[in-house]
C-alpha cells in the first residue's frame, strides 16, 4: 500500500479551511431550520466525515439517517445514468425537513436519482448540502442549496473521498497525481 505522499500532487483544501467552512454551513443551516423536524441524510460512504462534523456544528435539534446507492454500469471513478439503493433509510421521512449530505457532486447523477426517489416519500422539504462541487463535470442538473467549495475538474481524495476505498480518513482534500498512483487491488 502506497503512502499518500507518493501520489499527492497538492493539498487543495486544508483541514482548517474545511472545518471553518463547515462551521459556517452549520450556522446557516441552524438559522434556516429554526422549527426542527430536521433530518440529515448521509449518503454512504463518502459523506460520513462531513456529516459528522456538520452535525456537530448545527445547533438546532436534528436526526440522522444513512443510505447507500450504487450507480449502474460504472467505471470505477465515474457514475452514469441511474442509481440503485443498496441500503435504505431506517426512518420514515414523511413531513420531515430532509437535508441530503453528500461529499461531492460530480456528474450529478447520484444526487439527482436520490432526490427523485426521496421526493416520492413526501418530505416537508428536501434540500442538498454538498461539501464539494465540480461544476465542469455536470451532466444532470441538481440544485445545491448549501455548498462547501466549488473545485476544478481534478480527481480528489481525503475527508470522506476515497481512492479505491482507501484514504477517506485524511483530514484534508488532496489532488491525486494519477501517474504516480498505483491501485493496490
Ligand atoms: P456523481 O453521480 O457523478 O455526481 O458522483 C458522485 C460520486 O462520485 C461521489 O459521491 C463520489 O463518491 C464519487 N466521486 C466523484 N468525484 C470524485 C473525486 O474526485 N474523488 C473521489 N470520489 C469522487
Ligand atoms: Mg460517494
Amino acid at each position: 500500500m502506497q503512502n499518500y505522499n507518493e501520489f499527492l500532487s497538492e493539498i487543495l483544501i486544508d483541514s482548517d479551511s474545511l472545518q471553518a467552512r463547515i462551521k459556517e454551513l452549520g450556522a446557516q443551516i441552524s438559522l434556516d431550520y429554526p422549527d426542527g423536524d430536521l433530518m440529515l441524510i448521509c449518503i454512504l460512504r463518502g459523506g460520513v466525515p462531513f456529516m459528522v462534523d456538520l452535525s456537530r456544528s448545527i445547533t438546532v435539534p436534528h436526526m440522522m439517517d444513512f443510505m447507500a446507492v450504487s450507480s449502474y454500469g460504472v467505471g470505477k471513478r465515474e457514475s452514469t445514468g441511474s442509481a440503485r439503493v443498496t441500503l435504505d433509510l431506517q426512518t420514515d421521512i414523511r413531513s420531515m425537513n430532509v437535508l441530503l449530505v453528500e461529499d461531492i457532486v460530480d456528474s450529478g447523477h447520484t444526487i439527482s436519482a436520490v432526490l427523485q426517489m426521496l421526493e416520492t416519500r413526501q418530505p416537508k422539504s428536501l434540500k442538498v448540502c454538498a461539501l464539494l462541487d465540480k461544476p465542469e463535470r455536470r451532466e444532470a442538473a441538481v440544485p445545491i442549496d448549501y455548498l462547501g467549495f466549488s473545485i476544478p475538474n481534478k480527481f480528489v481524495f481525503g475527508y470522506g473521498l476515497d481512492l479505491d476505498e482507501y484514504h477517506r480518513n485524511l483530514p484534508f482534500i488532496g489532488v491525486v497525481d494519477l501517474d504516480k498512483y498505483k491501485p493496490a487491488h
